[in-house]
């Protein structure tokens, strides 16, 4: 193996590495996101479902007749989690307006990846929903705007959209990385070498696509990034670019942009599928100040399997609405984590549709709460601050009271705080959920009983949790509570069981010895 380069120097655009990113989309399915490869909560979780859900049924309510079905449409939309979501906070947390909406919702679940929206359309969150035609799941790459079609490849057209939805997508398509010099402009280039057997770069190219889903293989290329001059007219697609490109870095002699023609260019040819007051609703990360894009700074994407994302320059859509006579209300707190952009082609926004924008994304951040709740309430628990882990991971329930996962971590902290009697209440009562499934709250309830001391009920719920899972810790807990009861022989087979799945778990090791051989 040698270090050859299989990418010469390429507009960082048309680079190898998005191909490789259409290839780990393609091949992975919805894995990228459950095996935690691709982030997405911050974009379809149940307080983020909320405010769209508040949105949505407002704005329906008053653009759309009170009988008819209200179609919207979601691109990119990955594991499916957000179409769910929506539908449920429409159900249950969206008053009025959302139970009239919910009924007469038709959502169009689309991604370029066939096998992603089968596995999505299959999963236990969308499956009924799909049964019962509220989701229709169809393929669509935002590339070829023209081509919307069912699973089966016929056409799809669905009546005047309402709303579309683009969550964390901008930034996975390939931006244009512009840098302005004073008078002067500059793309970036990317150079891509690898550690391969070097049979020249086609065959090179040709054995790194081979799996695109390989294990951190973008992450072992070596990417150097470079600049070049270019003429703006020769770096972007023909059309309105060049003068939206202009009017972002008006006043800014130096400028780094990263430009989303593909993805402006979806929206100019999408337009005419939205009804008249109908809105795209782009959530994302990246930047809101025009401000922030001034200077020459480094554009290096955040790689997530074996894709890359970049940071989505909001001020480009103030631009673009500007020249293409479009309306945007946007949010534009450069702390918050997620922004949201609403465009529609043509007639400014009226002061319902501000105030609208502004209770459901400016001023609610019901999203970035569960995001950041979450992330202290785990913490916490790392660092054995377990009241603390109580009180935010109460935070993130109350957000989400539906969700099994985080009323399982309540339950695990209460524990862990003391308060056995609570945590005994929440895991009995949330172990009933949809969803709880996806948690072993048999083995919590072994714990539970066990610290409460009331080791009969923890060998029970012990032994059920065996049944869905051996795990050599259920193994250990089990021995040790088997020895209470003096059944030497059955806590002597529990440990042996557990160091056949993990011959150097110490716990195991130590109790085995500790117990003997010879115990009767
Ligand atoms: C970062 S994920 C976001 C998934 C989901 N919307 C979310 O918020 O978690 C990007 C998604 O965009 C899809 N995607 C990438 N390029 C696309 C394209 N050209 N057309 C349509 N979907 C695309 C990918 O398959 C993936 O599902």
């Amino acid at each position: 193996m040698a270090k050859v380069i299989i990418e010469p120097w390429t507009p960082a655009h048309r680079s190898l590495c998005w191909r490789l990113a259409d290839a780990y989309f393609a091949c992975r399915g919805i894995d990228a996101w459950t095996k935690g490869e691709i982030p997405h909560d911050a974009t379809d979780n149940y307080g983020m479902a909320r405010q769209h859900a508040r949105f949505l049924a407002e704005h329906a309510a008053a653009t759309a007749s009170a009988l008819a079905e209200v179609w919207v449409l979601e691109v990119g939309s990955g594991l499916g989690q957000f179409a769910a979501n929506l539908v449920r906070a429409l159900e249950v947390d969206t008053g009025d307006a959302g139970r009239a909406l919910a009924p007469r919702l038709k959502i169009v679940l689309t991604d370029y990846a066939t096998k992603t929206v089968e596995q999505a359309a299959e999963s236990p969150n969308l499956a009924p929903l799909v049964a019962r035609g509220t989701v229709i799941p169809a393929l669509f790459d935002m590339r070829h705007p023209a081509r919307l079609v069912d699973l089966a490849g016929a056409p799809l057209s669905p009546p005047p959209l309402t709303a579309v939805y683009a969550n964390y997508v901008c930034c996975v398509l390939p931006p244009r990385n512009l840098q302005r010099r004073n008078d002067r402009w500059f793309e970036q280039l990317v150079q891509l070498s690898a550690e391969v057997d070097g049979e020249g770069p086609a065959a090179d190219a040709r054995e790194l696509l081979s799996d695109p889903t390989r294990d951190s293989l973008l992450e072992e290329l070596t990417l150097l990034w470079g600049w070049r001059p270019v003429e703006p007219a020769a770096a972007l697609p023909s059309g309105i670019h060049t003068e939206v490109l202009e009017a972002t870095a008006e006043a800014l002699p130096e400028a780094t942009i990263s430009y989303p023609a593909s993805f402006i260019d979806f929206l100019v040819a999408f337009a005419p599928r939205l009804s008249p007051s109908g809105v795209f609703i782009i959530s994302d990360y990246g930047r809101v100040e025009r401000g922030m894009l001034a200077g020459l700074t480094d554009r290096k994407p955040q790689i997530y399997g074996n894709s890359l994302a970049f940071e989505v320059h909001f001020p480009v859509f103030d631009a673009f609405a500007d020249a293409a006579g479009w309306s945007i209300l946007r949010t534009d707190d450069r702390n918050r984590s997620l922004h949201t952009a609403l465009l529609r082609a043509g007639g400014a926004f009226q002061a319902d549709d501000v105030a609208r924008f502004d209770d459901s994304y400016r001023h609610a951040h019901q999203g970035e709460d569960l995001v950041d709740f979450y992330d202290i309430a785990m913490r916490a628990a790392d660092d054995e601050e377990f009241d603390r882990a109580v009180r935010f991971y109460r935070r993130c329930v109350r957000l989400d009271p539906g969700s099994a996962h985080y009323r399982y971590k309540l339950a695990d902290a209460l524990a862990d705080s003391g308060d056995h009697a609570r945590a005994l209440a929440e895991a009995m009562r949330s172990r009933e959920l949809p969803g709880a499934k996806d948690h072993d709250f048999d083995f919590l309830l072994g714990r539970i009983h066990a610290l409460r001391d009331d080791y009969g009920a923890a060998t029970a719920w012990y032994e059920r949790s065996l049944q869905l899972e051996e795990h050599q810790v259920t193994l250990t807990n089990l021995g040790t509570l088997y020895e209470h009861d003096r059944r030497w022989g059955d806590a002597r087979a529990a440990y042996r069981r557990a160091l056949e799945l993990q011959p150097d778990y110490q716990r195991a090791i130590d109790n085995l010895a500790s117990l003997g051989e010879d115990a009767p």
